[in-house]
């Protein structure tokens, strides 16, 4: 008996060897320690030793059984540790990493652009209004006097929705908006998006226009030129070069053009203003009295101007940027310069 409980232990100790896993453990536990084990089953069959050898036998038992539950207790504790070690090389972290920081943002310059011109029109006593980018026909050509079908259309190439619905060309239409449901006097300021068939170094698909509009009794086109040439001196500064240029809208009459002086040739001739010294950067006029008929209101009793101005050509002058596109890119070593 004294033999087999020997040749037992050696025999588990030869399975702890092998064990790799807790299950493994697990197994040796119960095959060996387990109620039905082994070894148990051993020391119930005590009866069948010699009594001169029975507390010899008893206590090898016992001894045995200790060292089995302390081997097998270790190596679980083991294999815990090492897991518990892989864990924390995974997620390990490296506190000696210097710290991502924070960038401030910017303000985009078409928006500094934009809030300049808008707080210097409040001075003026403009309100600011907004309309829909997705607008239909009537509001962005008919009601402004551009017919379906007339040769006017083909100014602004236009995105249709359908033959209904258009992105509107220019900010015009919110003129049409709000003469519709207010009384003159109006003075309102119009930022926002306008969409064009058109891409190149001074073009893009996407771009920003300024919309303003005063309507009272005896507007002159004095007060038009009064407005706008104080308004641009406050925004290139006092020396700026300036000429009003006849021009043509279906919506104003008479019509002018306001172009400024080339700052980045002064005048010379170069690739931005197409070597011309000029580049225009709104259209302008006295509203015509078709536009004044469309939304109710007496061409004999009111007169007004209207402009419209394009954001990113101001924000190219004030600036110096020599490509429309750079605003829409997104590259924040351009970003970071404003
Ligand atoms: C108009 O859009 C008229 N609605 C302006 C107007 C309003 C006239 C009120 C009279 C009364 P025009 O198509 O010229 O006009 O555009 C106005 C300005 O938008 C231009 O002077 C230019 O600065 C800018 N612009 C025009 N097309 C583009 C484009 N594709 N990308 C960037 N800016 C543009
Ligand atoms: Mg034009």
């Amino acid at each position: 008996m004294t033999a087999e409980l020997e040749a037992l232990r050696n025999q588990a100790e030869a399975e702890l060897q092998k064990a790799g896993t807790e299950e493994d453990l697990q197994t040796v536990r119960t095959r060996y320690l387990g109620r039905k084990g082994l070894l148990t089953a051993l020391l119930r069959n005590i009866g069948n030793v010699p009594p001169e050898e029975k507390p010899q036998f008893g206590k090898r038992c016992n001894e045995i059984k200790e060292e089995l539950s302390a081997r097998i207790d270790q190596a679980l504790a083991g294999l815990a540790s090492s897991r518990r070690d892989e864990v924390l090389l995974r997620e390990r972290i490296d506190v000696t990493l210097p710290g991502r920081g924070t960038r401030p943002g910017r303000v985009h310059p078409v928006t500094q652009v934009r809030e300049e011109i808008c707080r210097i029109f409040s001075g003026l006593g403009f309100s600011v209004v907004e309309g829909p980018e997705v607008e239909l026909d009537y509001y962005n050509f008919e009601a402004l006097n551009i017919p379906k079908n007339h040769p006017a259309r083909d100014m602004q190439d236009t995105f249709y929705i359908d033959e209904n619905i258009v992105l509107r060309t220019h900010t015009s239409p919110v003129q049409v908006r709000i003469m519709e449901k207010t009384r003159p006097p109006v003075r309102i300021l119009s930022p926002g998006r306008v969409y064009r068939r058109d891409s190149d170094i001074s073009h893009t698909p996407m771009f920003h226009q300024i919309e303003g509009l005063l309507v009272d009794r005896g507007v002159t086109f004095g007060d038009l030129k009064g407005v706008l040439t104080a308004f641009l001196k406050q925004v290139f500064g006092d020396q700026t070069v300036l000429r009003f240029r006849p021009s043509f809208f279906p919506f104003t009459e008479p019509s002018a053009e306001v172009d400024i002086q080339c700052v980045i040739c002064r005048g010379q001739g170069c690739r931005v203003c197409g070597q011309s010294g000029w580049l225009e950067i709104l259209g302008s006029g006295m509203v015509d009295p078709e536009v004044f008929k469309n939304v109710g209101y007496d061409p004999e009793e009111f007169t007004g101007f209207a402009f419209g101005l394009g954001l990113e050509r101001i924000a190219m002058l004030k600036f110096g940027i020599t490509d429309i596109r750079l605003f829409f890119e997104n590259d924040l070593r351009f970003l970071e310069q404003f």
